[in-house]
């Protein structure tokens, strides 16, 4: 079985819903555009004055966060309010993981409080499925990046930035520009530009921070900037995942920025109304100006306000697909 059968095999149910959600890799156009239509719908609703809604009433949701994190973090459990569950967040750094717990007792401790629910971040590329394989039917697994292998919720709040002030894919020219070489976010960007049919993908940086093969993925392979940014419709900028470099890929972070920042001028290079966006956290001055991070192109900010109501939908969808078995 390849990968993505497999990884499908255990995050969709019988009927083909999801009942954990781990990678973007292999799902179908179809349940990607039931979550962009969810999320958009909660989106309309966070612009009202009541903002709870009852889906995930009597659930516990349990946000285990093995690696630091301000958005991720903060949006799941914003999230898990806004769909009324209880919410509990598990300290790792004064929990017994400091004194050799392993990660496979922690859950099993954590499940027998009888949660419903958990998203897990994790160093280690595969931790979320691990988890999904070993907990007791009936309790979703939500992956919140592991390692540098996959971030679905942060490229799915990405395609619902991208959707409701671009709109159809398939007229739009992507650039992801930086470390692509670290990033989990770039691969399930990537995943999920592909399966929803977007014009072109452009992948931009310098051969150090380009994984060997990338173009297999399906994406058009830029070494120089001012090349990769001409005409797109989306600018997406990463950062330098320093904490995953094991050595150096890269003279300086000032040889970088003159390379590879996104400057104003640079900026204009792409359409006019291009949109820059980035997961964050942003490193202004290293791969991002500060004149571009907050200009009237920048899609920052409305991002993160996006990963509430794209968690409040994926969260939703995988705890209905736990009963419908
Ligand atoms: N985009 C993202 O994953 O940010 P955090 O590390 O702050 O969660």
């Amino acid at each position: 079985m390849n990968q993505s059968r497999y990884a499908n095999s255990v995050q969709l149910n019988d009927q083909g819903q999801l009942r954990h959600f781990l990678t973007l890799e292999g799902l179908d156009r179809e349940l990607l555009t039931e979550i962009l239509n969810t999320a958009d719908s909660f989106v309309d609703m966070s612009a009202q004055s009541v903002k709870k809604v009852p889906l995930l009433r009597g659930k516990t949701v349990v946000n285990l966060f093995f690696e630091n994190s301000t958005r991720t973090r903060s949006t799941f459990e914003l999230a898990a309010k806004r769909l009324s569950a209880d919410v509990l967040n598990l300290d790792i750094k004064s929990s017994a993981t400091s004194k050799g717990e392993t990660l496979r007792d922690t859950l099993w401790n954590l499940q027998a409080m009888a949660s419903d629910m958990f998203v897990v971040r994790h160093s280690d590329s595969g931790a979320a499925h691990f988890i999904a394989e070993h907990v007791t039917p009936g309790v979703a697994i939500i992956n919140a990046g592991d390692g540098r292998h996959a971030h679905p919720t942060q490229a799915m709040l990405d395609m619902v930035t991208i959707r409701r002030h671009k709109g159809d894919f398939s007229q739009l020219k992507v650039a992801i520009v930086g470390d692509i070489l670290h990033s989990r976010v770039a691969r399930s960007q990537i995943h999920v530009l592909n399966t929803l049919g977007a014009g072109e993908v452009r992948v931009v940086g310098p051969k150090t921070l380009l994984p060997k093969y990338i173009e297999t993925l399906g994406v058009t392979v830029c070494y120089d900037l001012d090349e990769g940014l001409r005409d797109v419709d989306v600018v997406i900028m990463l950062r330098l995942q320093t904490e995953r470099m094991a050595s150096a890929f890269l003279p300086s972070q000032g040889e970088f920025y003159k390379l590879y920042g996104l400057s104003r001028e640079r900026l204009a290079l792409a359409k006019p109304d291009a949109i820059v966006m980035h997961p964050g956290p942003i490193n202004r001055g290293v791969e991002i100006e500060s004149e571009v991070a907050d200009g009237c192109q920048s899609m920052i900010l409305k991002q993160v306000g996006y990963g509430v109501a794209t968690r409040m939908a994926v969260m939703s969808m995988a705890m209905s697909g736990q009963t419908t078995q």
